[in-house]
């Protein structure tokens, strides 16, 4: 049994094999959080200190009582009117704006098995590798329900969370804010880790003091976003890599989010994380419900590396799903930057001739194959093959590229309409966009009302009659601009945040049924690189690509923040030309393939403009990919440098899940004269065993290794015995076995 009811007590405790989560039913029903920490037997609410904290409110009940008060205790679902001014979880207002909702427990139930939600992405296990807890909360003053519910899954040390709301009474109410989960935390000084970007700089990580002030991450974009990412971490300010307490919050939604985290008056520190609350309104008609997206909490007492590999079995073995989960992906190439939206299929075919020799074994058919799609100004909506472009149909081009021995597939961007498309002069009102204004453009397009099922359906059926026709094993879903002027002719969506719940459940909703449709097929996500990566999406597609930026030293970094919350395997990651067209950076190709193997990997260049030289290179690396193929996804991810505060080089490594083998990757950043020996002090590898590198024969004791470290190669000068030091951006992959 991981929860457990002590009626005596009144603590419900949810454990899984390494943490324990408390909860208690409080004075006046209040539902109190006790705890969230290393596995714990017992009742921890005597940290909770009841006294007059000064100019506190108390709740009526409590009569002559001060030292209760929904300011000063720590919650689990806190809501905002029944006397706490801390950040709220939940906010409902009436009609008339004015502000109820005094949340009390009523009820509680222990299911077996892990709850699902309809139409929202979530964990899934197996009936006997969880259990869910459902408690029930009452308004005290109108039948106003909220349902937390709490999925427990033992081996995996994760716990999610989220919330249902009910409106029993026969009025409309407004929900201003209805979040995905909370934790506040008692003692300790705490940082909040966040993952900031841009378009072709994604998930940066940034670490700030929670100091007496509330620190706002989140997204007003309608997506999740480059900007930040719904992944974010609570960290003790002495927790690093190995050591120290820290907290995941993985929220499992691609829309706007927000995570509000804090310390209050008194020290403790609050952590809110759900729906972007901003214009949110969610009118909630009588017998109504929301559904808030699900949040998966995570705690680690030995670091961040630790909390990173709860996270990345969760997404890897609960959260994506189909037939690719487990599977090697095929190593693709991709048109895009050889030759953005110009193309014939003899352009095309010539790419994947030359990729087919060296070993890619998937061509995928970038942006640009559909209605008048020259450049990004126009097709968009138009999901019908534009032969004359191409030379002939989509499914000549396949068929020819399957005679290559490859497989096949396409891009598409079906939340999108260009003005000038034949879909948008058809059915203008499928776009959004405030009437009587002119609507705002992003890449000259609009965004489709995906909140309605008959866009969604006829953009759908379309899509479907192409991959039909070239029965494609693949599709790129891409996503290029945000939501802006949100406004809809369906007459449901009364609120903005109402019409963006709606929007991210159309996507939802679209991807399911293509792959209901097509139940093989791979699905990559794509927001103008990495602008939606995130669980939600990663339900759908078990791979999005990361980034834009192709750039190996900047996609160091990228990887690097985004391998916090989400494992290798989900990464998209190519092989480009070199200089970078956007960097215009020079890097070897060698670096470039290391690099794109922390991730799916892939090429994305025109294969027969490199070198005979590199071609060979090619061919080795995707045998090297193939044959570690497994290690490289499945192994257990150790990140053995700080990327953002080391710039002399970068190092990460997997371990078998049975510490037999390890690969170990190293990219040097800088360099200088007579430069000393540096080392990479590996982790993760079996500490009373010996490692042997098969390449030089060199046999290392691990306990070493993880002390002294690995020493940084030098490579010999050919055909002598002097070696120098590693150049600028030289990579190295060392496969370690273990004896
Ligand atoms: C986005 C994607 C790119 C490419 C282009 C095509 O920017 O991230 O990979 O597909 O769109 O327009």
């Amino acid at each position: 049994m991981s929860i457990i009811y002590n009626e005596q007590n009144q603590t419900i405790s949810l454990h899984t094999d390494n943490t324990t989560y408390q909860m208690k039913i409080g004075p006046l029903g209040l539902l109190l959080h006790t705890y969230y920490g290393p596995l714990m037997d017992g009742d921890a609410s005597y940290g909770i200190i009841y006294r007059d904290h000064g100019f506190s409110p108390n709740p009526h009940d409590t009569g002559r009582d001060r030292t209760i008060s929904a300011d000063t205790l720590p919650l689990e679902y806190p809501c905002e009117a029944a006397g706490d001014f801390r950040a709220p979880a939940l906010s409902i207002s009436t009609e008339d704006g004015v502000l109820i909702g005094d949340m009390r427990y009523q009820s509680h139930r222990i299911i077996k098995g892990k709850y699902s939600l309809k139409d929202l992405p979530a964990v899934y296990a197996e009936e006997s590798e969880a259990e869910t807890l459902e408690v029930t909360l009452k308004e005290k003053f109108s039948e106003i329900y909220v349902t937390l519910q709490y999925g427990v899954l033992p081996s995996l040390d994760v716990i999610t969370r989220t919330a249902l709301i009910e409106n029993r009474t026969d009025r409309k109410i407004i929900l201003n804010q209805a979040a995905s989960g909370s934790i506040d935390i008692l003692s300790g000084e705490w940082d909040l880790i966040h993952f900031q970007g841009r378009h072709a700089g994604e998930r940066s990580l940034e670490r700030v003091a929670l100091g007496h002030r509330e620190e706002l991450v989140g997204t007003r974009r309608g997506v999740s976003s480059h900007h930040q990412n719904p992944f974010v971490i609570i960290a003790e300010r002495k927790a690093n890599e190995e050591y120290g307490a820290c907290y995941g919050m993985n929220l499992i939604y691609s829309g706007g989010f927000s995570c509000n985290a804090g310390t209050d008056a008194f020290g403790r520190v609050r952590a809110v994380m759900g729906i972007q609350p901003e214009h949110f309104d969610y009118p909630l008609e009588p017998k109504e419900t929301f559904q808030a997206p699900e949040i998966a909490l995570a705690c680690s007492n030995e670091g961040f590396g630790r909390l990173s590999r709860i996270y990345h079995k969760m997404i890897a073995e609960h959260i994506c799903r189909g037939p690719w989960k487990n599977k090697q992906r095929p190593v693709l190439i991709n048109n895009w930057e050889a030759t953005g939206p110009n193309f014939t299929a003899e352009k095309i075919l010539s790419i994947a001739k030359k990729a087919s020799e060296l070993g890619v074994e998937m061509m995928v058919l970038d942006d640009g194959w559909f209605g008048k799609r020259d450049d990004d100004f126009a097709g968009l909506g138009d999901w019908y093959v534009n032969e004359e472009k191409l030379g002939c149909t989509m499914g000549k081009l396949a068929e020819d590229i399957r005679a290559l021995g490859m497989k096949f597939g396409i891009w598409i961007e079906p939340e999108m309409v260009n003005e000038d498309s034949d879909l948008y002069r058809t059915h203008p009102d499928y776009a959004l966009q405030i009437p009587g204004r002119d609507p705002v453009l992003g890449r000259s397009q609009l965004v489709l009302d995906f909140s309605r099922e008959e866009v969604v359906d006829h953009v759908l059926d379309q899509i479907c009659e192409v991959l039909d026709e070239c029965k494609a094993e693949y599709v790129k879903m891409d996503m290029n601009r945000p939501l802006c002027d949100v406004w809809s002719l369906n007459s449901d969506t009364e609120s903005r945040g109402k019409l963006q719940y709606r929007y991210v459940l159309g996507v939802y909703r679209f991807m399911e049924k293509l792959l209901e449709r097509y139940p093989d097929l791979l699905l990559e996500g794509c927001c103008s690189g990495g602008g939606r990566f995130d669980a939600g999406m990663l339900y759908y597609c078990p791979q999005i690509w990361c980034s834009d930026n192709t750039d190996a030293i900047d996609r160091i970094r990228i990887q690097y923040g985004t391998s916090f919350g989400y494992p290798v395997r989900t990464m998209g990651a190519h092989v480009s030309a070199c200089p970078n067209y956007d960097t215009w950076r020079s890097t070897p190709i060698n670096t470039r393939a290391v690099v794109a193997m922390e991730g799916t990997f892939g090429y994305e260049l025109d294969l027969n403009h490199i070198s005979e030289e590199e071609m060979n290179e090619v061919k080795d690396q995707i045998r090297t990919f193939k044959k570690f193929g497994s290690l490289l996804h499945n192994g257990d991810y150790y990140r053995l440098t700080d990327v953002m505060n080391n710039h002399q080089e970068a190092a990460w490594m997997m371990v078998s899940e049975d510490q037999s083998e390890a690969i170990l990757n190293i990219v040097v950043l800088d360099v200088t004269g007579n430069r000393p020996q540096r080392y990479i002090r590996l982790a993760g590898l079996d500490p009373e065993a010996t490692y042997t590198d098969p390449v030089t024969d060199v046999v290392y004791p691990a306990a070493a290794l993880m002390s002294i470290g690995f020493p940084i190669p030098r490579p010999h000068f050919p055909g002598t015995e002097w070696t120098r030091g590693a150049a600028e951006y030289e990579a190295f992959q060392i496969h370690l076995i273990k004896n």
